[in-house]
């Protein structure tokens, strides 16, 4: 494997994606804990990231100079390359010229690094330093019209280094250099993949539990979905699932996800119907984040309360996933809103955590459910709040409101199904907004509840735009919701992106 270490780079998650598509498992790790993961652990390789800073800066992020004398092959990409001519000797500067974008760039195909590449390609530059003078043992690989020192290696120390970043989709050959790096200089094989990860992990659980046993807080969505089945691959009755019912899930959300673990897997499964107490801790509750913070307490109160029961229970599974991992890490952004995950549970709970999943991005969770043979609409589930419909119906939570609202949802998700946009819209949901107002139907005057919709299209959630949804497709909705669902007069379509507005309403 390989270790990625972070300069803060923004791409430093891309190169991860593409050692692993190569077939080579890799992890992000930060600049100050480098020196003694790698001699902890031993990799066959190490990229060093790019970043913001320049290298002659007196904070610039820097690693111990030991690692260049372990004897591990190093790829430095962009501020990494800078990094380590500056470790070694050489020296960086202000580039006279600097270069953003697509750049014509040579290659010295002999190096192992461009092998059997084209002897020039279009590479993605994006710095304002540059290596002015290598330092002692290397030579120039690659060159620009701007910057001659493009690429720079020391074949006998295996260290490389790289203006460009071989990681974005831009850069002609940049797989083919990432690869070169992996299977020729530092010899590793690529045959990392989902299937093999499945095996190592479940004989992992295996060896920590031994003949112990865990519980899992299933939520039905894809990571906690996911890490129960590989957990009960591992353990089979050693397992037990704790699915709190909060009263906040989706028309029939709650009896598909029990006939999923219970009748197709047989998994050991509580369901807790805990629907009555959510809202009576919800009564006259109207301020979002109050409800989030209730929502998340309760729910913790009543796993604790369900998992002692279970006896001899030592372990807990969690589906942690990458994203999750590096986001609490550096995460140092205001709270617009607390969000309260089913499954996240504090650490100070009594269990020793597992988290088999902590080292995949989202689709390759998503992989690992379907070899797993998860049901395929469980595994491309939309997104969906831990505090569920709770934060769609605006002001007090009520029972009659939430039956509404979850009726109105369901045409909504069916009608967008039957139009065949359900794969393409990243998210799309009802919200019951805390307003009444006038309406006609037949002859008579009605004061009813106004049904907002909402479809987003993203990539990760953090923006967003509404989804195009076509007009016809929109009548039909609208003409179902208030024919079907009682005490509904008024339908509208939010056309809001994020920001300036969040894609829940609350
Ligand atoms: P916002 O509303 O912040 O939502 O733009 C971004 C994405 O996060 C989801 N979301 C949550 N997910 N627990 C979750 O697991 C929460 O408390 C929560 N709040 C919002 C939201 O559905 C959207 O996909």
């Amino acid at each position: 494997f390989v270790y990625i270490i972070d300069f803060g780079g923004q791409y430093s998650q891309l190169i991860a994606r593409r050692v692993r598509e190569s077939g080579v498992f890799c992890e992000i790790i930060t600049y100050d804990e480098a020196l003694e993961k790698i001699k902890q652990n031993s990799p066959k390789g190490i990229i060093f990231s790019g970043g913001p800073n320049s290298v002659y800066e007196k904070n610039s992020p820097k690693v111990d100079a030991e690692i260049f004398t372990l004897g591990i092959p190093i790829l430095g990409i962009c501020y990494g390359d800078q990094l380590i001519a500056q470790s070694l000797g050489g020296k960086v500067d202000k580039a006279k010229v600097r270069e953003y974008g697509n750049t014509l760039v040579k290659f010295d195909v002999s190096s192992l690094l461009f092998k059997g590449l084209k002897e020039e390609g279009i590479c993605w530059m994006s710095h304002t330093d540059e290596v002015v003078k290598l330092p002692e043992g290397f030579k120039i690989i690659a060159s620009s019209d701007n910057c001659k020192i493009a690429g720079m290696e020391d074949e006998k120390r295996r260290i490389y280094g790289l203006q460009f970043h071989p990681e974005v989709y831009h850069t002609q050959f940049g797989r083919e250099i990432i690869k070169n790096f992996l299977f020729n200089v530092c010899k590793l094989k690529g045959n990392w993949n989902m299937s093999s990860f499945i095996d190592e992990k479940i004989k992992h659980i295996r060896e920590v539990v031994g003949d112990k046993k865990a519980i899992c807080a299933l939520s039905g969505g894809v990571d906690s979905s996911v890490a129960a089945v590989l957990a009960y691959k591992a353990l089979g009755d050693n397992l037990t699932c704790i699915f709190v019912d909060h009263g906040f899930l989706r028309l029939n959300e709650a009896e598909e996800i029990y006939n999923i673990f219970k009748e197709k897997f047989n998994m050991n499964i509580i369901m807790i119907d805990a629907k009555e107490r959510f809202l009576i801790r919800l009564k006259g509750v109207c301020e979002p984040e109050k409800k989030r913070k209730i929502i998340g307490e309760e729910f913790i109160r009543i796993f604790e309360e369900a998992s002692s029961k279970i006896e001899g229970a030592e372990f807990l599974v969690q589906g942690t996933i990458y994203p999750d991992v590096v986001e609490s890490g550096t995460k140092t952004s205001a709270t617009i809103k607390t969000h309260h995950n089913v499954g996240g549970l504090p650490k100070d709970l009594k269990f020793k955590l597992i988290e088999p999943l902590r080292e995949l991005f989202k689709d390759e969770v998503r992989e690992v459910g379907r070899k797993l043979s998860l049901p395929e609409e469980l595994i491309s589930r939309q997104p969906f709040p831990g505090p569920g419909l709770a934060i769609r119906v605006l002001g007090e939570v009520t029972e009659e409101k939430l039956n509404i609202l979850r009726h109105a949802d369901f045409i909504f998700r069916e009608e967008i199904k039957k139009a065949g946009l359900d794969k393409g819209i990243w998210q799309y949901f009802a919200v019951l907004p805390d307003i009444k107002s006038v309406g006609v139907m037949g002859d008579e005057r009605t004061y009813a509840h106004t049904i907002v919709l909402r479809a987003v299209e993203s990539v990760d959630g953090m923006t967003c735009d509404w989804f195009r949804i076509p007009y016809d497709v929109l009548s039909k909705i609208s003409s179902r919701i208030v024919n079907e669902v009682k005490g509904v007069n008024r339908v509208v379509y939010d056309i809001t992106s994020k920001p300036p507005a969040t894609i829940e309403w609350e």
